[in-house]
C-alpha cells in the first residue's frame, strides 16, 4: 500500500522533474530526481540492474524530511529514476526515514534495513531524535514496510549507548545464509562505536558486540558504517562527525576513515591496523559499498559534505550528487580506488599526446578541452639533475574562471583549488594531500563531469574529489610549469 505522504511525494517529483532542462545536471554521476540528495542508500546489484536509493528530500533544495529516492542503472553509468521508495509515514519514522542499505532474501524479494526517526519532546522544551532500525521488503520497485517494526531497538543497545545516536545499519548476508549488520553509535560522551548485531531470518535481531570503539581516536558519531572483507583483509569505513585533523589526514570536519586490519571471529571484534582518509577533496561523506556479480567490491559516496554543502546556493530544482562508482583493492596496505572499468564504455575520440616537453610557462594542447572528460596525465622531471618546483593543470576555463589540480614534487603535494571557480563564497576551496613521493613522477586521472572532478593520483593511492558549478561554456584546459616538466597527455571525450 503505497501511503498519502509517498504518494504525494511520488507526484511531486515526477511533476517538478520537467523543470529540469538537457544539460543541467551532471551527465553521468547520480544526482536526485528533484530536491535534495545526500547519503547513498541501499547500494545494490539486485534481478540483473544496480540499485541505488538515496537520502531524499524532494520538496526542497536543503535537507528536510527524509525519504529515499531511487534510481537503477545496468552500468553504473546510465541511471534511470525510478518513484521514491519510502516516505516518513509511519509512528516509528515519522520524522525521517534515515540512512540504510539492501539484500537480496531467499525468496528473491529485496530487503532494505534504514534508520526511523521519531522526535521526543525534552524537559527543556526541545526536541531530541530517537533513532530505531528498521526494515522494507520488496521487488525492486515497491517497497512495504515490515508490521514488526522497529526491529532494532533501544532495548537492543549495550550499557552506555546513545539511544539518539543509534543509525544507518549495512546489512549483508554471511555464507551460512545467515545476516549480519553494523550500526552507527556514540557513547553519551559523544565517543564513535560500531554495534554489530546478528538473526537468522533478516527479520528478528540481536545484540552480538561492540564491533570497535573509537576511544577518542576519530571524531565523534560514527556514521554511515560499512565493514566488509577485501583482499583478505577486514576493512571499516566510518564517516565520524566533528574530526580533528591529524597531520594531512582528516581535514573535512566531517570526515571520511577506511580502518583496514583483522576481525577477530570468536569474540566478534574488529582490530585495525591502520587507518587513513577515503577522499582528500572536499566534497565527499558517507560512502557505501557493494559487491558487483563478478567480485568486484564497489564504493559510491555522497558527492557533497555537510561543512560546504549550504554553500551552494542552487539555482534549479535538485542539488547534490553522487560520486563516480569507484573499485576497491587493498595495495601495499592502502586502500586504492579506480573508477569502475564500465567508464570505458563511455570512451569517445582520444586524443593523446607524449613527450610534451615544456619548462616556467603556460601551454595550451591540440584537442585537450572539455567538462565531461577522462583524462590521464602521467608528469616526470625534464631534468632530473633539477627537478621542478611545480605542475599544474587547469580546466574548466575561460577568462575569469578556472579549477586547477597542482603538484609540487619536493614535498609530494598534490592539491586541488576551486577559488577561481566561480564561487562567491569564503568557504573552504583547497585540499591538499601528500602522495608517494617518485622524485619527480606524478600520474593524474582527472575524471571531469559538468559539476565535478575526481582526481585518481598514481592509479588510485588517492583521490581527491570537490564539486564546482563554473559555466558550461567555460571548457578550457591548460598546463603549467615551474621548472622543466616533460609529461604525456591521453584525454577521451565521454559520450554521454
Ligand atoms: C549522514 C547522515 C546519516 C543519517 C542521514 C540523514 O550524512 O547524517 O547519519 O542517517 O545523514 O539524512
Amino acid at each position: 500500500m503505497v501511503s498519502q505522504t509517498l504518494r504525494e511525494a511520488r507526484n511531486y517529483e515526477e511533476i517538478t522533474e520537467k523543470k529540469i532542462g538537457e544539460g543541467e545536471r551532471p551527465a553521468f554521476h547520480l544526482s536526485p530526481r528533484v530536491g535534495w540528495m545526500n547519503d547513498p542508500n541501499g547500494f545494490s546489484y539486485y534481478n540483473g540492474k544496480y540499485h541505488l536509493f538515496y537520502q531524499y528530500n524532494p520538496y526542497e533544495v536543503v535537507w528536510g524530511p527524509m525519504h529515499w529516492g531511487h534510481a537503477v542503472s545496468r552500468d553504473l553509468l546510465h541511471w534511470e529514476y525510478l518513484p521514491a521508495v519510502m516516505a516518513p509515514d509511519m509512528p516509528y519514522d515519522r520524522n525521517g526515514v534515515f540512512s540504510g542499505s539492501a539484500v537480496e532474501l531467499p525468496d528473491g524479494r529485496q530487503m532494505l534495513m534504514y534508520t526511523g526517526v521519531v522526535k521526543e519532546p525534552q524537559a527543556d522544551g526541545g526536541f531530541k531524535e530517537v533513532q530505531t532500525q528498521c526494515i522494507a521488503v520488496g521487488d525492486g520497485t515497491e517497497y512495504e514496510k515490515y508490521p514488526g517494526n522497529p526491529v532494532l531497538t533501544e532495548k537492543d543497545l549495550p550499557a552506555g549507548a546513545s539511544r539518539y545516536d543509534f543509525r544507518d545499519p549495512k546489512i549483508w548476508r554471511e555464507t551460512d545464509g545467515t545476516y549480519r549488520c553494523v550500526v552507527g553509535n556514540c557513547t553519551p560522551g559523544r565517543d564513535g562505536r560500531i554495534l554489530l548485531y546478528a538473526s537468522e531470518d533478516g527479520f528478528h535481531w540481536k545484540f552480538l558486540s561492540v564491533l570497535v570503539e573509537s576511544r577518542g581516536r576519530f571524531g565523534e558519531m560514527w556514521e554511515c558504517p560499512d565493514f566488509f572483507e577485501l583482499d583478505g583483509k577486514a576493512v571499516l569505513l566510518i564517516s565520524p562527525t566533528d574530526m580533528m585533523p591529524k597531520g594531512f589526514e582528516y581535514h573535512n570536519g566531517n570526515g571520511t576513515v577506511c580502518q583496514i586490519g583483522t576481525l577477530d571471529r570468536e569474540k566478534n571484534v574488529f582490530i585495525p591496523e591502520y587507518d587513513q582518509a577515503i577522499d582528500y577533496g572536499i566534497d565527499f561523506y558517507a560512502p557505501q559499498t557493494t559487491l558487483a556479480p563478478d567480485g568486484r567490491r564497489i564504493m559510491v559516496g555522497w558527492m557533497q559534505n555537510w561543512d560546504t554543502c549550504n554553500a551552494h546556493k542552487p539555482k534549479g530544482v535538485w542539488t547534490g550528487q553522487m560520486t563516480l562508482p569507484r573499485e576497491l583493492s587493498i595495495r601495499d596496505g592502502r586502500l586504492i580506488q579506480t573508477p569502475v572499468r564500465e567508464l570505458e564504455s563511455l570512451w569517445g575520440p582520444k586524443t593523446e599526446h607524449r613527450n610534451v616537453a615544456f619548462a616556467d610557462t603556460v601551454i595550451r594542447l591540440d584537442g585537450i578541452s572539455g567538462r565531461k572528460i577522462d583524462m590521464e596525465l602521467e608528469i616526470r622531471p625534464g631534468d632530473v639533475e633539477n627537478i621542478y618546483e611545480k605542475f599544474a593543470v587547469r580546466f574548466a576555463q575561460n577568462e575569469i574562471c578556472h579549477t586547477a589540480v597542482s603538484f609540487r614534487p619536493h614535498e609530494a603535494i598534490v592539491k586541488v583549488d576551486r577559488k577561481f571557480s566561480g564561487s562567491r563564497r569564503a568557504i573552504i576551496h583547497q585540499r591538499r594531500s601528500q602522495v608517494r613521493d617518485q622524485g619527480g613522477r606524478v600520474k593524474l586521472r582527472i575524471i571531469l563531469d559538468r559539476f565535478s572532478a575526481e582526481v585518481f593520483v598514481n592509479d588510485g593511492e588517492h583521490v581527491l574529489t570537490i564539486t564546482f558549478y563554473t559555466d558550461q561554456a567555460a571548457d578550457g584546459i591548460s598546463f603549467f610549469a615551474d621548472g622543466s616538466v616533460a609529461m604525456d597527455v591521453v584525454k577521451y571525450d565521454l559520450m554521454v
